[in-house]
């Protein structure tokens, strides 16, 4: 193909001008179009991956289902509470019972493993989250509210077989897509490029 052309200064635009933004910010009742998201899904397919293992899986949660996967979440909070003896706390259960919804679309991010593809598993994971990078690069660009959350079952055992997971493969957290409420983002917060790097020169 033809080599495009690029704008340096957009490119930068919106990589410092992206910001995550949170639930309480979301716009709620008020769906985003499925072909954006669906434009958020194909940028996500096009992330760098060794071997071209493309190990991003998505699961997308809209309409009544971002009620089932509230329902989901919160169901299994109490379940576990009850088989680990950790406490249960109501306002956490409804927390989870009612998040997803505030959203339009919340997207699972999975990474499965390529059986005998030699590629450490370090190498996956980096290409799953270079895939939500460009999900939150496309997302920002819409101007909507969108952040990765790793909490509710990413982390939890009892959840795997429900998401399809098998021996490495791990579920990476979840994106949440909403219009925005408010036109202003947050401040950027990053310490000095300068204090993370080092350059050999000789
Ligand atoms: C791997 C990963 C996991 C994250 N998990 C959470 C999370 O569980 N809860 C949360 O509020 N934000 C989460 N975030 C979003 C960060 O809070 C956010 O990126 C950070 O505050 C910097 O803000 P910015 O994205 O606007 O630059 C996560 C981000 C990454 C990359």
């Amino acid at each position: 193909m033809a080599k495009p052309t690029f704008n340096p200064e957009e490119v930068t635009k919106i990589i410092r001008g992206r910001r995550s933004q949170f639930p309480a910010q979301f716009k709620e009742n008020d769906p985003v179009a499925d072909s954006i998201i669906e434009e958020i899904l194909e940028n996500a397919n096009w992330a760098p991956t060794h071997k071209l293992t493309q190990p991003w899986r998505f699961i997308v949660y809209t309409g009544a289902g971002l009620k089932t996967f509230g329902d989901y979440q919160a169901e299994m909070y109490k379940m576990r509470a009850e088989k680990n003896g950790t406490p249960f706390l109501e306002g956490t259960y409804q927390k989870f019972k009612e998040t997803p919804s505030k959203a339009s679309h919340v997207i699972a991010l999975l990474m499965k493993r390529t059986e005998g593809s030699g590629i450490p598993v370090m190498e996956e994971i980096s290409a799953v989250a270079m895939a939500v990078q460009n999900m939150y690069l496309t997302a920002c660009a819409h101007g909507l509210a969108c952040y990765w959350g790793t909490g509710g079952p990413t982390f939890w055992a009892e959840a795997r077989e429900d998401f399809g997971l098998e021996g490495e493969d791990m579920l990476m957290g979840f994106f949440y897509i909403a219009k925005a409420t408010s036109d202003t983002l947050p401040e950027g917060k990053r310490t000095p490029i300068g204090e993370k790097v080092s350059w050999v020169r000789e």
